[in-house]
């Protein structure tokens, strides 16, 4: 399973490349209003140039034409730029006729296994249910990302199941154990991916009972 990080911020991006984790970006609009002084194009390319892996950018335009233009205009920006559409009749249009063109498409705002057989079959590369959000609704988003997969695997349909909107760490168990290809994560559920409270005490225990002898390794020539 490769993770992408789901976020518009560049420190957060960097410091998940830094570890050596991160394979993707995701970001919306939402997300990249938090993000001020800057454009969202300039911020995707300096997304795409930190992460090297595909970096989804949304469209916004709800007219046919408009948005096949947007889509272009945007998968122009940067080689690792994946298109990130709605899923609605237009967004599917645009999505079969974008794909023709070898252009990228993530379809976002998936809530239900109908809408992502829809989205692969119209073309997208990446298909990307809610789960969180379908969770909000008192549904189980965990049963779309399933169900998703094995109709994808079934019909050996090209497209990625992309788990969004996931909330914890144990989501991304979830979306792993269903099969997804992909996970995409806000960057507070990464850092809490990595931390367990038993490895934090381990550490100073270790860490103390070091103290007790002479260490001659590495880490202590460097220090003199
Ligand atoms: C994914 O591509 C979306 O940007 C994201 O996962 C939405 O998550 P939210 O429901 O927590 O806003």
């Amino acid at each position: 399973m490769r993770l992408f990080l789901d976020t518009a911020n560049i420190d957060e991006i960097r410091h998940g490349v830094q570890m050596g984790i991160l394979a993707g970006v995701t970001t919306n609009p939402s997300l990249m209003a938090k993000e001020k002084g800057v454009t969202y194009r300039d911020r995707v390319v300096e997304i795409c140039e930190a992460v090297k892996g595909p970096v989804s950018a949304e469209c916004v335009s709800r007219d046919l034409k408009e948005l096949l233009a947007e889509a272009r205009d945007v998968a122009a920006w940067h080689p690792y730029v994946v298109v990130k559409i709605p899923i609605d009749e237009t967004g599917l249009e645009a999505t079969s006729v974008l794909s023709r063109e070898g252009i990228k498409i993530n379809m976002t705002l998936v809530f239900s296994a109908n809408q992502a057989l829809l989205a692969a079959t119209a073309g997208a590369t990446f298909v990307s249910p809610f789960v969180g959000r379908i969770d909000d609704a008192g549904q189980d988003g965990m049963e779309v990302v399933r169900e998703s997969v094995e109709i994808f695997d079934r019909y050996h349909l090209p497209a990625q199941v992309l788990a969004a909107s996931l909330r914890h760490p144990r989501h991304v168990i979830e979306a792993a154990k269903a099969g997804a290809p992909i996970a995409t994560v806000p960057y507070a559920v990464l850092k809490a991916m990595v931390k367990h409270p038993l490895t934090d005490t381990g550490i100073e225990r270790f860490l103390a009972d070091s103290k007790s002898y002479q260490r001659e390794g590495l880490a202590q020539k460097a220090k003199s």
